[in-house]
Parts: structure tokens; C-alpha cells; sequence
């Protein structure tokens, strides 16, 4: 379905949140907060940002949504997640390599039928509209027709998302794998296909080092090279028995980064689900090579795969993106997602601030995302993917909302008490595709 520009424009009134820079960084300097301004949407796209007062003229326009006494920021982006996964959510019991043989293997077989795949599809992405994610970068499964399914639904929604089709060649059972050869074509057709087809993007997707056979992994190196604008995204030490296998499959590379960089899998397009035991090295060559980490807070807990260094992260001076890493994510609200990341900056003595919560669910991973310039800030110019917060969404919410005596305060208690409940609205291209009752 050709996607057109959004003829709607809107005007929207309510309080404004961008970001520009990383509050770590800039202190009060990284944003912009307007408490009583105006939003002006164009063809799609941000036309203008100001206080109330220079748009009070505009108020009768057929366009104009009053939001007073909420706040409006760029959607949220998540940085990691399964789709096929959202149907085993909350799968008890396991850590990582058995939850993956007993809960997301049988779970992802029935993407081989393109019926199915495009059901959860729709039930994905409406799901993410509800949580006010506007943008996602997201696992299919080892079938192409689940990668078609997703990017026909988020194309006919015009949602701004990246997906690929996971190559894996080896540990899942023999109805779930691919072959080196065929993954490569695959991909490479899903990939001329999609790409850039309206606001569709690929990513380039073996599962991680142990699904993979070294041919396939040289393969996958060999599309990134052939492609690479376009994205990469895998996983990245996130377990301690999966370390274990690693190093056993692969005893001549110097850690599980190393088996990537062989095959030319690092770069700043590259997207390494969890990295939770880094080396040193591994912190260094992941610098060096701009390459992203995503962390995965709610997902790390769940499993029990461990605490993301965010220490180490801090004294590295890198950045990292969020994800919710749905289906062993626990939930897809990256409010929730940011609240789990709070507590586990606590437990490092390192707590997480309110205003880089917000930075890192909206500009933080556009940036990740290599999309600062299309989303991420209500930056003039920029497609307007947009979520409106109602602070007063519960009773206990609003109790604690107005109590609050800052920005940051309000912002900490919209994260930690704030679900699909607090998302009043949510907009894509300019266009409203959500609006809670
Ligand atoms: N490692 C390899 N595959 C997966 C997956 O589907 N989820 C998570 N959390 N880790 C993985
Ligand atoms: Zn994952």
C-alpha cells in the first residue's frame, strides 16, 4: 500500500520535552522543556515549536488538540525486540539457552506460516502504538515471509522500523534452521526488497555466535559489506553458560566480541543485544568500531542473565541504547523498561537520572539508530512520531504527580508508576494512530 504524507495537520497544545544532547553531558543545556507550548504539524513533519502565547491565534483551527497537563515528547524507540516473541511473553523458569529450546524455538516455528505471521504482526505493532513506541528495531524469525508480514504492516501504518530475517544454521532443531547459502539469499532479497521502501529499513540478523555456523557468519560479514547501509543486529554475551559454549566453539578468538570482528560484523550500524560480560578489550574494540550495545533491562532480569555494566559503560565514557528485548522482556513499555533500568543502575551504586531516562528512550537511540536526523526530537523538520503523557492517568499517579516539585521529580514518578495507562495519544507521521478512551 503506497504511504502518503499525513494531509491532517495538527496542532497540538500540552508541555513539551526534546532532547538535544546527552543530560549526562549537558547538564540543563541538553533540553528544551516548554510547560505550556505548542506543537505544529505539517505534511507529517514538525513545522514549528514554540510557547503557547506566539500560537494563540491558531486555537480555532480544525486541527488543534488541547494536551494542557500533558506532556508531549518524541515516540519512544526500542532499540531490541522480537516480534514472533510477544505471544510467549512471561515464559517461566528458564535461563537463556533453555528458555530458547523451550519456549521461543516451538514459538517461532509457526512463523512458516505467512497467515499467522502477519496476525502477530498487527497485534505487535497496535501493542506498540498503545505503549507509545513509534520506531523499534526488531527480530523476525529464520522464515522470510515473517519478515515480509512485519514490514507490510508497519509499512501500511508508516511506522519507522528496522527488521530482518535471523539467520540460524545450527543449534535450533532442524525445522527452525536455515542454511548458510540460503540465509544469504534471502536476506539479500529481503533486503533489496525492504529497504528503504517507504520508512522501512533491514538489518542484517544472525541470531547470535552460537546458531550460527562460521560459514554463515562470513556470509552475513559479506552482505554487510555488499550493504552497509544498511544495519546489523545480533546478541552479545549475555548469559555466563552461553560465554562457556562461545569460548569452547570458538577457542581462537580472544572473547565473544572477536567472533563478530572475524567476520566484519562490528561497525556503527551494528546493534549487539545485551553485552553484559565485557572485558576491557571488548569495551575498547566496541568504541574503536562505534559499534551500539543494547541494553535490556526488564529482559536481563527476567532470565536472570545478569546486571548490565552500566559502571563500566560510565567510566568508558560510551553511550548504549535501551531495549525491551521482547519476549523475555517482561514488558514492552519502555516506561517500564526504564524504571528496570533504574533499579539495576541502583544496585551499581550508579542511579540512572529522570531526564537521561527520557533522553535515552527518544534521542538516545535515534542516535544509536543512526535516524537523529528523521526521529528521536521535536526538532523542525523532523517526521512527526510523537506520544502524549497524561500525568493524571491513575489515581496514584496523580497523587504523586502533584506532589512533585520538579521536572525531574514529575519525569521519575511518569517512569516508575506510568504504563500503557499514561499513554494518552500516540502519533506517526503526523498522523494519530492511537488515542487512549
Ligand atoms: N540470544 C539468542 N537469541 C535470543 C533471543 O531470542 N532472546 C534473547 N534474549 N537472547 C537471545
Ligand atoms: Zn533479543
Amino acid at each position: 500500500m503506497p504511504t502518503q504524507p499525513a494531509d491532517t495537520n495538527y496542532i497540538l497544545r500540552g508541555s513539551l520535552l526534546t532532547f538535544h544532547e546527552d543530560p549526562d553531558l549537558k547538564g540543563e543545556k541538553a533540553y528544551t522543556y516548554i510547560e505550556d507550548g505548542i506543537v505544529l504539524i505539517s505534511a507529517g513533519r514538525i513545522q514549528s515549536i514554540g510557547p503557547f502565547e506566539t500560537f494563540q491565534h491558531l486555537t480555532a483551527h480544525p486541527g488543534f488538540q488541547d494536551y494542557r497537563g500533558h506532556l508531549i515528547l518524541p515516540g519512544f524507540i526500542d532499540a531490541h525486540c522480537h516480534y514472533p516473541q510477544i505471544e510467549m511473553i512471561a515464559s517461566p523458569g528458564k535461563q537463556l539457552l533453555d528458555w530458547l529450546q523451550d519456549y521461543t524455538f516451538p514459538t517461532e516455528r509457526r512463523f512458516q506460516d505467512a497467515e499467522h505471521a502477519g496476525q502477530i504482526a498487527d497485534f505487535f505493532l497496535s501493542e506498540l502504538l498503545r505503549q507509545g513506541t513509534t520506531s523499534a528495531a526488531v527480530f523476525a524469525t529464520v522464515h522470510p515471509q515473517s519478515v515480509d508480514a512485519f514490514f507490510e504492516a508497519a509499512h501500511q501504518r508508516n511506522m519507522r522500523m528496522i527488521c530482518g530475517k535471523v539467520m540460524m544454521d545450527s543449534l535450533a532443531p532442524e525445522w527452525l534452521r536455515d542454511s548458510a547459502e540460503q540465509s544469504y539469499l534471502d536476506s539479500r532479497t529481503l533486503l533489496q526488497k525492504w529497504h528503504h521502501t517507504g520508512r522501512q529499513a533491514y538489518a542484517i540478523t544472525p541470531r547470535f555466535a552460537l546458531s550460527s555456523s562460521e560459514a554463515q557468519l562470513q556470509l552475513a560479514g559479506e552482505l554487510y559489506a555488499e550493504f552497509p547501509d544498511c544495519y546489523l543486529q545480533t546478541h552479545l554475551s549475555e548469559n555466563q553458560e552461553e560465554l562457556v559454549q562461545v569460548r569452547q566453539r570458538f577457542p581462537e578468538q580472544r572473547d565473544y566480541l572477536d567472533v563478530y570482528d572475524r567476520f566484519g560484523l562490528l561497525g556503527e550500524r551494528s546493534l549487539f543485544g545485551h553485552g553484559i560480560y565485557l572485558n576491557e578489550r571488548e569495551f575498547k574494540r566496541l568504541q574503536e568500531s562505534r559499534s551500539q550495545v543494547v541494553f535490556c533491562p526488564s529482559s536481563n532480569l527476567f532470565l536472570g542473565s545478569g546486571l548490565f555494566n552500566l559502571k563500566g559503560f560510565q567510566e568508558h565514557a560510551m553511550g548504549y541504547a535501551i531495549g525491551t528485548d521482547i519476549g523475555a522482556g517482561s514488558s514492552l513499555s519502555m516506561l517500564s523498561t526504564l524504571a528496570e533500568a533504574y533499579k539495576i543502575s541502583q544496585l551499581q551504586g550508579v542511579p540512572l537520572d529522570p531526564l537521561k531516562c527520557f533522553y535515552l528512550a527518544t534521542l538516545g537511540n535515534a542516535r544509536a539508530l543512526k535516524l537523529e536526523d528523521k526521529i528521536g526530537s521535536l526538532a523542525v523538520g523532523n517526521e512527526a512520531d510523537l506520544v502524549v503523557l497524561d500525568f493524571q492517568a491513575t489515581p496514584l499517579l496523580a497523587l504523586r504527580e502533584n506532589r512533585a516539585q520538579s521536572l525531574a521529580e514529575r519525569l521519575f514518578a511518569m517512569l516508575m508508576l506510568g504504563d500503557d495507562r499514561a499513554i494518552k495519544a500516540t502519533f506517526i507521521a503526523g498522523e494519530k494512530l492511537h488515542t487512549r478512551a
